[in-house]
């Protein structure tokens, strides 16, 4: 057992910004709590006996939810934390936030189909951190976007059970189709397999309280990657990802002709678990290959990306939607989909959110607290 521990303040910080900048307006339920965990001095006592990693605020209330505890009610779920310390302990050890969501696709789909339009042929796509793969499935999902003017665009698979809607905001060059996916392959430190029962329930209990929609989607998501499954090795993207990018340019010359097509890697709420060196290093081992980056992680996580961006971007629980080292979004609500995709530089996507389901573009330069990566 690893003996590292957590310095208090930075458990007492992570709370209070996880309840200001993340629940804040999208959890009540875990916005109390949060602040509640951050004013128990028993608690924070309590998780400063655990490594890094181990203190999130995701973490502990998915552990929480798991075991039943009444997380909208702080005062009783603090009660059980400190009858159940061991326990709590054990399960904080053990499990990890391995958040994952289909809406994503969404997000990133417009600037995937913009690159597909660069390209001579399909795609070979790899996601890093790819949880149970549902991001990997962008061929599984219905899209139903709308544009400002209330007009819709639909695309993707007919009759899917995954219905993903996304509202965009400017002048969104919209993909008529999703691209060819030739091969795709996931890459994790821990692959969940979404036909496991304790799987689905732990995900489930990653979802925050009141998002009900996400919880149906996740429920739909799933369901369908049983079915369809992707294939998510185990490895660590800060020292696996090579021989993976050569299989993935070798698959696809298979598929499509020598040098034919493009390898995308795809990273959504994944780089922020690396060190920040660590997270260059990927960015630049995909570069080295060949391959082309497109990703969607909070606004601080690449501070490269996030010099580029227009003062004012720093919202709250946001993300930047990023392909090659160049924001071409911003403003994704992290949980989700939507965005508003502006002609800019690499005349891609821009900003993204998800409103309570639907999804919902936020204005360009909208202004709001700056917030580092969070780990879901
Ligand atoms: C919050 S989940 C995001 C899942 C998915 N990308 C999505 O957006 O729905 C982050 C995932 O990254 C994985 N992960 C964290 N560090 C990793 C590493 N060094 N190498 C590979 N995967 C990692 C975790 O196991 C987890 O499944």
């Amino acid at each position: 057992m690893t003996s590292a521990t957590t310095p208090r303040h930075v458990i007492t910080t992570s709370h209070q910004r996880f309840a200001h900048l993340q629940a804040r307006g999208s959890s009540p339920t875990y916005e109390r709590l949060a602040l509640a965990v951050h004013d128990d001095e028993r608690a924070i006592t309590f998780l400063s006996t655990l490594p890094p990693g181990k203190t999130q605020p995701n973490l502990l209330f998915g552990v929480m939810r798991w075991h039943d505890v009444p997380v909208e009610n702080p005062a009783a779920a603090l009660a059980w934390l400190h009858q159940n310390h061991d326990s709590v302990r054990a399960a904080l050890l053990a499990r990890a936030t391995q958040t994952n969501e289909a809406a994503r696709c969404a997000v990133l789909l417009p600037a995937l189909a913009q690159l597909t339009a660069r390209t001579d042929g399909p795609l070979a796509l790899m996601e890093i951190g790819a949880s149970a793969g549902l991001c990997l499935l962008y061929d599984a999902w219905r899209y139903h976007y709308t544009r400002p003017d209330g007009t819709t665009h639909e695309l993707g698979a007919p009759g899917s059970a995954v219905e993903l809607h996304c509202s965009v905001d400017g002048p969104v060059p919209l993909p008529t189709a999703v691209p060819d996916i030739a091969w795709r392959a996931g890459l994790d430190l821990n692959p969940l397999d979404p036909h496991d029962d304790d799987v689905q329930r732990w995900l489930q209990c990653l979802v925050w309280p009141e998002h009900t929609d996400r919880a149906d989607r996740l429920r739909a998501g799933l369901a369908l990657a049983a079915q369809h499954p992707a294939l998510v090795r185990r490895g660590d993207m800060t020292r696996d990802l090579a021989p993976l990018l050569v299989e993935a340019r070798r698959q696809l010359d298979v598929a499509a002709g020598a040098g034919r097509g493009a390898v995308v890697v795809t990273h959504s709420a994944a780089l922020v678990y690396a060190d920040l060196d660590e997270r260059r290093g990927v960015v630049e081992t995909i570069a080295e290959h060949g391959a082309h980056c497109l990703g969607a992680e909070g606004v601080t996580v690449l501070p490269e990306l996030h010099r580029q961006l227009p003062a004012g971007v720093e919202a709250g629980g946001r993300f930047v939607v990023s392909l090659d080292g160049v924001p071409v979004g911003w403003n994704a609500v992290s949980h989700g989909v939507g965005g508003e995709f502006a002609q800019e530089q690499t005349g891609v996507a821009q900003d993204a959110g998800v409103v309570r389901g639907a999804v919902g573009l936020v204005q360009k330069g909208s202004r709001g607290p700056g917030r580092g990566g969070v780990h879901e």
